[in-house]
């Protein structure tokens, strides 16, 4: 057998936690290598990290190497070739941005360090606690020893939803769209790209036109239904669910890891990436941008045409990226 990957998890014993641990340890992620989860809480969520720890062991997974929770970042990243950033400040009552910002930073940056300090050299880092661009950035930004592409934020929910919400509008199935990407911050700005995909390897753009009647009726349901479902699906599911997305979430971050260290095989894929400036995006920022994974690393797709339309969504939603940004240095947290 292969030596175990030693995956720590922030947030453990919350929602995300709950539903991805299980999917971990049966091989989702890593496919037959061995797993040792390492479950950071803060004190008061120990007991329940703890209580899903004894469940981990019932479930007596063949690849599962050992599980163990702890209240100390040095400690839970110690080694960690994969670090899943869940757990975060959410926003109460009250709260400004720049207080949730705040707020997390004080996670995230004492987070970041104790990656810098104690994880594997070959870390990787997915960042899924909102405002996840943000968080990854501060966390990047406290790790000046780990290269920055180790540090990723979790898009890949968007890009999910926007795969189901196409196959529901086409009757296709998910499976044979391909070259879907979402753009910028993981919040309501953000593009959902249709504009090259293609289902059963025919264009989108023309499946659109023959399912809504004309270009003027695809149109309207990309603007009109489509993006706006997308970017607000977050809020949609809390205010169904009565709590915010678990088990989709957990999945997303599921195949972001698996793509991330086994390739992407059918086109194109999103993530939360630090750009390099590709697409005039400000360099530093971590942005989603269409992308693909090989040699254990993502790459941003490149030379991926976009219209006036999309290039102005893309620019708010970058802008909204840069203002975070600018509200962090302020307040010292980077
Ligand atoms: P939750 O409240 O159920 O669980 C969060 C857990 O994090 C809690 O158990 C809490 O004790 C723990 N925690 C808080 N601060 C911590 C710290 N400093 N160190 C370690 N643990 C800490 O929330 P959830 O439903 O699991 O969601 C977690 C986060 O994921 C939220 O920020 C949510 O907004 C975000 N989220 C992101 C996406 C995405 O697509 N990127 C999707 C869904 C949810
Ligand atoms: C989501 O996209 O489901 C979440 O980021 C929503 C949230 O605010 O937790």
């Amino acid at each position: 057998m292969s030596h175990p990957i030693t995956v720590t998890i922030t947030g453990a014993g919350g929602q995300i936690g709950y539903a991805l641990l299980f999917r971990i340890a049966s091989g989702a992620m890593f496919g037959d290598t061995p797993v040792r989860l390492q479950l950071l809480e803060i004190p008061q969520g120990v007991k329940a990290a703890e209580g899903t720890a004894l469940e981990l062991q019932d479930s007596a997974f063949p690849l599962l190497a050992g599980v163990e929770v702890y209240d100390d970042a040095a400690r839970a990243f110690d080694g960690a070739n994969v670090a899943l950033l869940v757990g975060a400040r959410p926003r109460t009552a009250g709260m400004e941005r720049g207080d949730l910002l705040e707020a997390n930073g004080g996670i995230f940056g004492p987070q970041g360090k104790a990656i810098n300090d104690h994880a594997a050299d070959d870390v990787r880092v997915l960042v899924v606690g909102n405002p996840a661009n943000t968080n990854a950035l501060i966390a990047a930004a406290h790790a000046p020893d780990v290269p920055a592409d180790r540090f990723t934020a979790m898009t890949r929910l968007d890009h999910n939803r926007a795969l189901a919400q196409l196959s529901i509008a086409l009757d296709t199935p998910v499976g044979g769209i391909r070259d879907v990407a979402i753009w910028g911050n993981h919040s309501a700005t953000q593009y959902p790209d249709l504009a090259h995909a293609t289902a059963a390897g025919d264009p989108v753009t023309g499946l659109l036109e023959n399912r809504f009647e004309g270009a003027d009726g695809a149109r309207e349901w990309l603007v009109e239904t489509f993006i706006p479902r997308v970017a607000n699906r977050g809020a949609e599911i809390i205010e169904v669910r009565g709590a915010s997305s678990a088990a989709s979430a957990a999945s997303a971050a599921v195949d972001h890891m698996r793509d991330w260290t086994a390739g992407t095989q059918a086109g194109w894929t999103s993530a939360g990436v630090v750009s390099d400036g590709s697409y005039g995006v400000p360099e530093g920022l971590v942005c989603s941008f269409p992308v693909e994974s090989f040699d254990g690393a993502w790459h941003i797709v490149q030379g991926v045409e976009r219209d006036a339309f999309a290039a102005a969504r893309i620019e708010a939603s970058v802008a909204e990226l840069a203002e975070e940004r600018e509200a962090v240095r302020a307040l010292g947290l980077i």
